[in-house]
């Protein structure tokens, strides 16, 4: 197009033309950009309706959508698969409609109540090609942009799958539980293993002890009757003189004293395996009684000290009286348990130092035994209570000590932990103060 200014022949109405023609030139321009627009925006909507589409027939749960008064807006392929019945057929229908006669009063209010708050887990019956479908409905209220209550979204899912999934439920729960059992059991024969291995390993010592004595007395018992016999078939007192030296029953007497002793070392230690074992298999005593913790202490104090037979500085900061609640055979072995393990810790310790405390700490009696030995390696803080965890050497700690304790603290409803403090290991039981409470 030209201007008026470069072409002075041209008249106004011309001018007039131009500028029509232009705007028509725009207007076209700006519809056609619309139109573009507007086909986007078609294909976007039908795209999105696909999408929502395809998510409403892949619900196993039913979908029905009404509007303010209840009217059927939309349903999905699960519900026309149920009733079998077409969405086209039932839109514009009352919901209830669908549900069968026995719960259309508990549906009545459904558009009331949603007012209020969404509707969970209703449980009702809609009325399906093959007889009533019962179903857990879900009923939430639909609002527009406003916030306006327009109408409700009800889903529902079928009983049968609810059923179904919690049987299965139940049966994972049912496998996890024996699985869980297994793994019990095979912890339980994996630590009875241990400790069998642990008394074997125990026993095997002062066995072997009892049986190498007992063969040197059945030697021993040999050279002695053939002696007797001697004396019996009348042999003169040199016969018998020389025969005694060339059996060397001399020496023979003198040993048969440390041989019974030593046979009956074993016997003993034996016995303490045995009984420590019976500690660890049952913790069961009569009756639970009131009884003085303060005493229990001192004595098994007064016990390990005198034993000990080493300079140990003792701090006793117990009351005159202290009352706890339970067993206190069995608290009294848990007081030397750990009394003893103090004081064996400090062997070799330049300062040995004992430190004892006892108080009532609310409704628990708190009592702590601090010693200025090694402390507890890192490493072996879990496995302290282990059965049969030692580190003394072979023969001098069975490794049930604690375990023992730790159990019996356990039924007494109490605790009992080993810590380290700046100068050593702290071993610290609490238990109940009076019957009932823990
Ligand atoms: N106060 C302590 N300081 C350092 N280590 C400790 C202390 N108390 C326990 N322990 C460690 O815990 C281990 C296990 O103790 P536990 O009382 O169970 O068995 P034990 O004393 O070795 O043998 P026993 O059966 O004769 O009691 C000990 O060997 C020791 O290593
Ligand atoms: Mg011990």
């Amino acid at each position: 197009m030209s201007d008026k200014n470069d072409d002075p022949s041209m008249t106004d109405s011309e001018d007039a033309w131009v500028s029509v023609i232009q705007k028509m030139d725009e207007a076209y321009a700006d519809l056609v950009h619309y139109q573009v627009e507007v086909e986007e925006k078609n294909a976007e909507l039908e795209e999105n309706k696909l999408f929502f589409d395809s998510i409403q027939s892949s619900m196993s749960d039913v979908l029905i959508v009404c509007d303010h008064a209840g009217l059927i807006q939309q349903v999905n392929k699960a519900l026309e698969a149920l009733t079998d019945r077409n969405a086209d057929t039932l839109i514009g229908e009352h919901f209830t409609v669908l549900v069968d006669e026995r719960f259309l009063q508990k549906v009545d209010s459904f558009l009331n109540q949603v007012r209020i708050q969404p509707l969970r887990d209703c449980e009702l019956e809609l009325k399906g090609a093959e007889g009533p479908v019962p179903l857990s409905m879900n009923c939430s209220p639909r609002l527009n942009h406003r916030g306006r209550l327009v109408g409700m979204v009800l889903i529902g899912r079928p009983l049968g799958e609810l059923q179904k999934a919690y049987k299965e439920l139940n049966t994972a729960h049912a496998e996890l539980k024996l699985a869980q059992e297994r793994l019990v059991q095979s912890e339980k024969m994996a630590s009875l293993g241990r400790l069998v291995a642990g008394v074997a390993h125990e026993l095997n010592n002062p066995i072997s002890f009892v049986y190498g004595n007992m063969h040197a007395l059945q030697r021993y018992t040999e050279r002695l009757s053939q002696y007797f016999d001697a004396i019996n078939e009348g042999y003169s007192r040199e016969e018998l003189r020389e025969m005694r030296e060339t059996l060397r029953l001399d020496k023979l007497i003198r040993d048969l004293h440390s041989l019974v002793d030593g046979t009956m070392e074993g016997a003993d230690r034996v016995k303490e395996i045995v009984n420590d074992l019976r500690q660890f298999s049952s913790t069961q005593e009569s009756e639970k009684t009131e009884f003085d913790l303060s005493h229990v202490i001192r004595t098994a104090l007064h016990w390990i000290i005198k034993e000990s037979k080493r300079p140990i500085e003792v701090v006793e900061n117990i009351p005159e009286q202290l009352s706890a609640f339970g067993h206190s055979g069995q608290i009294h072995q848990v007081v030397v348990n750990l009394i003893q393990n103090a004081v064996d810790a400090m062997e070799g310790s330049s300062t040995q130092r004992l430190e004892l405390s006892a108080s009532l700490q609310g409704e628990q009696v708190l009592f702590s035994v601090k010693d200025t030995g090694p402390g507890v390696a890192e490493e072996d803080i879990s496995r302290l209570f282990d059965p049969f965890f030692t580190t003394k050497p072979v023969g001098q700690g069975t490794g049930l000590g604690l375990s023992i304790s730790y159990g019996i603290v356990s039924e007494h409803g109490g605790d009992l932990t080993i810590v380290n403090w700046d100068q050593g290991a702290e071993a610290i039981m609490f238990l109940p103060q009076q019957g009932g409470k823990a």
